[in-house]
């Protein structure tokens, strides 16, 4: 059995207000038999949210509730789906949908769950960061929808997502099980090929092809919204595609309306003008190769890495601090096969993995106090989390990963050798909120790093980070570079991303770029560590040993004093 706690804004006889996640959510549970979650609903007063209006029969079947002290929402985030037994909590709008069909599928072929999951389950499976179509249906469709929802004013732009959406069901549909669907039309003849384009022009009649899926039922949710909001006629003249796939939905799945018409309260918004903006027309699936034009890659020449490396001071650099040579050693024989890296990675890299958690766990070691929660955060299969909390029995360790396969791994991992000290979290980590004292990463990816960094700080935690992928750092809304007004003396956001660039060039010590690629490390790593000074941590910069551990080597340290 699985929890689900849904946040309201507010409810009365008449009336239930509800952010847009926890509406697409809502809405969606009424669609299908979700008999092995239950659903419970706490109030919580929203100010700067915008709300949808709904009936409350929106709520019926559910049970009201204090929120528990154990579900702490954010402001992006106001569902959370429990499973106490496998001390497993899910956040994320397609994650908990995801997470709740796989509950409620069962193998009669007529139970909706195990439909809307698609080919092999995996429909909207990738993270929102991973996946360009998670992104579309997690968050670009639901940030247009709250756009419209906040909109003042007689003019009236039509939302590019759905614009885009428009374009989308007129281009060829992305089809797993082409073969398989093209000899069930009997459509199969000498040459595959032809018919694999045949199949793929004619049956993107559904978001993702031929089959309706969840990705439909999160967009006829929010597009259920738009059309009670706009009126039908300026939709059929611009965006006609998608309402033949809404008519279309309607016809095969009846009960998408009926829940549409029982839950919305939703008024026509009146305008006088209503304009079409231009966009690019590009595909919203991952690898459309049109997505991605060599001239919107960046290239770093190297007069611009001299230049910037000539801004600054090299001794306004954080300097590494000396470690022995040979590091610490783990006891590997006496852990479990189950959680060590042995099984799980070839020879040839297993060496440097077990030389890299060895580094990190001996860093986490020296801050850890009886008692301290540790965060391993994008823990990927739970290799340092993993192996942290079967040295710490009496600390709590949570593991933060978005991808559910990897989380899944890390689970059966933990469950072989026996571990109980461990929470798993299946979120992307800007998402989670609970408190903590420690918090860690190995490879956080890019910004994933700074994310994790301004979590540890945002917690007053103490840190343990090794980055890596420098150079796919981009300034948004969530991180600005430089982070440190040290370095925002010296150089600006694109000299920064220069520096980045070229902090991935770290390839083997001969390499002619290598010293200028670790000096841009440097550089990097330490304005990450001058942002957390600023704020009162003692921070520290080391690199692992042996030296030749990973090209991407160092350990940032930072110790927050809670005193
Ligand atoms: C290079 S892997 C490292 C995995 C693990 N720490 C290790 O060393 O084996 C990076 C992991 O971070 C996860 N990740 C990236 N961005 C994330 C985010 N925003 N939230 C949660 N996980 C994320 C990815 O799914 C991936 O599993």
């Amino acid at each position: 059995m699985m929890d689900l706690y849904l946040r309201v804004g507010s409810v009365t006889d008449k009336d239930v207000m509800l952010e847009v996640e926890s509406y697409i959510i809502a809405f969606a549970l009424h669609c299908f038999d979700h008999q092995p979650v239950k659903v419970h609903y706490y109030m919580e007063v929203l100010e700067v949210t915008p709300l949808i209006h709904c009936c409350p029969a929106i709520l019926d079947g559910w049970t009201k509730t204090d929120r528990p002290d154990s579900i702490v929402c954010t402001q992006k985030c106001p569902v959370t789906l429990v499973s106490k037994s496998e001390r497993l909590t899910v956040l994320g709008l397609c994650s908990i949908l995801r997470a709740t069909l796989y509950k409620s599928s069962t193998k009669d072929s007529s139970n909706i769950a195990s439909k809307l999951l698609g080919f092999r389950q995996g429909c909207l499976m990738a993270p929102a960061e991973a996946s360009v179509w998670t992104q579309f249906c997690e968050v670009d469709m639901p940030d247009a929808l709250k756009a419209i929802l906040e909109w003042h004013g007689d003019r009236w732009s039509i939302p590019i997502a759905l614009l885009r959406f428009d374009v989308h069901l007129s281009l060829p549909a992305r089809i797993h099980n082409v073969r398989k669907r093209a000899q069930e039309l009997s459509l199969c003849d000498s040459s595959p090929s032809t018919n694999v384009l045949g199949l793929s022009d004619n049956l993107h009649t559904y978001a993702e092809g031929p089959d309706m899926v969840l990705s439909d039922l999160i967009l006829f949710s929010l597009f259920s919204v738009f059309r009670n909001l706009c009126g039908t006629d300026i939709l059929n003249q611009n965006i006609p595609r998608v309402m033949e796939w809404y008519r279309k939905c309607v016809q095969v799945e009846p009960k998408f309306n009926k829940v549409s018409e029982m839950v919305l309260k939703v008024k026509k918004l009146k305008f006088s003008k209503v304009e079409i903006p231009t966009f690019e027309e590009q595909s919203i699936y991952k690898r459309d190769p049109r997505r991605y034009k060599p001239s919107n890659r960046i290239f770093t020449r190297q007069e611009d890495v001299d230049q910037v490396l000539g801004m600054f001071p090299i001794d306004v650099m954080i300097p590494y601090t000396e470690k022995e040579e040979k590091g610490y050693q783990l006891e590997w024989n006496s852990l479990s096969r189950h959680i060590t890296p042995h099984d799980y990675l070839p020879t040839k890299r297993l060496e440097r993995k077990m030389q890299q958690l060895e580094n990190m766990v001996s860093a986490v070691m020296n801050l850890c106090q009886p008692g301290s929660i540790i965060v391993d955060f994008c823990s990927g299969g739970g290799h340092l989390g993993i192996i942290l909390a079967a040295l710490l029995p009496s600390n709590t360790v949570i593991l933060v990963e978005n991808k559910e396969e990897s989380l899944k791994r890390a689970r059966q991992r933990a469950m072989s050798a026996h571990i109980r000290n461990l929470d798993f979290y299946q979120s992307n980590l800007d998402y989670f909120d609970r408190p903590f004292d420690i918090g860690m990463a190995l490879h956080a990816c890019g910004m994933a790093s700074d994310l994790v960094l301004q979590k540890c700080i945002s917690h007053q935690a103490s840190f343990v980070i090794c980055p890596c992928c420098y150079g796919s750092v981009s300034p948004a809304n969530s991180a600005v570079y430089p982070q440190s007004q040290k370095f925002k003396r010296y150089i600006s956001g694109s000299e920064y991303i220069v520096l980045a660039h070229s902090a991935d060039q770290t390839h083997d010590e001969e390499h002619p770029k290598t010293l200028q690629g670790r000096l841009c490390m440097q550089a990097v790593d330490s304005d990450r560590l001058f942002s957390a000074e600023e704020l009162g941590y003692a921070v520290q910069l080391s690199r692992m040993t042996p030296p030749g551990s990973s090209p991407k080597d160092h350990v940032l340290v930072g110790i927050f004093s809670k005193l």
